[in-house]
């Protein structure tokens, strides 16, 4: 069985807020929580690969950015630390998906759970997403906030489509992210992903991958191209951190059903770098 198709392992689920410990299924936010009412806070969602969260110190980075662009203080990194440390008490070596919450009431929530089990993400349909666009713009743009509605709304419009999930376009045109996954594809040999300069979120499995890649000895490139610019590409990928790397079939009218070698080489780099054996 390869690792990608490994069933999900058996987690107990724990929340962690404020500081205090308890089972995720009795955990609960007031519904007046600036969190609940108004989706107004970060967020963070951290793959666990045989009990060590992937990158901790970058998405700690990235929800202070998150926090800063949307006008709220970062948290108070040794209290948020010492919550993720209790999170993941008694987790041992299994897998699992790590999840921050700082929200505008000060509340800060930690999730330790089993990592989603998700279809499958072969066909994606290109959707509009105006509120990707250059930070000089939009200070917003890129941040994890907790204000997911427009992207899971870009995904439910692309499976009604008939497509799995969305591919996300800018107002300009340009091929962006999916609403909750990075996009890489690979045209003259070469692995091209948009530019986290588009407005896009800065992921962690997107700069894991290009450094994989860079390190394979591949050639890769970050830009601004429209949706045109995949004719000749050979393969499609999306990733994030509680994903492997995906080969994509079709996006929109382009179609991708050769063999995927960058893909699985990718995968395999990723997945090796994520279980410590890099
Ligand atoms: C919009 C969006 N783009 C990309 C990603 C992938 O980011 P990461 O690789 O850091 O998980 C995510 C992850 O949730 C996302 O929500």
């Amino acid at each position: 069985m390869t690792p990608a198709s490994q069933p999900a392992q058996q987690v107990d689920a724990v929340a962690v807020i404020d500081g205090l410990r308890l089972p995720l299924a009795q955990a609960a936010l007031p519904l007046t929580d600036d969190g609940v009412a108004r989706g107004d806070g970060a967020f963070e969602t951290i793959g666990v690969w045989g009990g060590r969260p992937f990158r901790l110190p970058d998405h700690l980075e990235r929800l202070g950015r998150s926090l800063e662009a949307i006008g709220l203080p970062r948290p108070d990194a040794a209290r948020l630390g010492g919550e993720i440390d209790l999170a993941l008490e008694g987790l041992g070596s299994r897998d699992a998906a790590l999840r921050l919450f700082v929200i505008a009431s000060g509340t800060r929530v930690v999730t330790v759970s089993a990592q989603p089990v998700r279809a499958a993400l072969r066909h994606l349909a290109p959707q509009p997403a105006p509120w990707i666009r250059p930070p000089a713009e939009y200070p917003a743009a890129g941040a994890k906030t907790m204000s997911y509605g427009p992207n899971m709304a870009a995904t439910r419009r692309a499976q009604r489509d008939g497509a799995d999930d969305a591919l996300l376009l800018s107002s300009a045109g340009h091929v962006c992210e999916g609403p909750t996954f990075c996009v890489l594809w690979v045209r003259d040999g070469r692995l091209c992903t948009p530019a986290v300069e588009l407005g896009i979120v800065d992921s962690i499995s997107r700069r894991s991958l290009l450094q994989a890649a860079a390190e394979l000895g591949r050639d890769v490139e970050e830009g601004h191209w429209q949706l045109e610019d995949l004719e000749g590409a050979t393969e499609f990928i999306a990733c994030s951190s509680v994903r492997p790397v995906k080969a994509v079939r079709r996006v929109g009218a382009w179609r991708f059903d050769g063999p995927t070698p960058t893909a699985d080489a990718l995968a395999a780099a990723l997945e090796a770098w994520r279980r410590g054996r890099r």
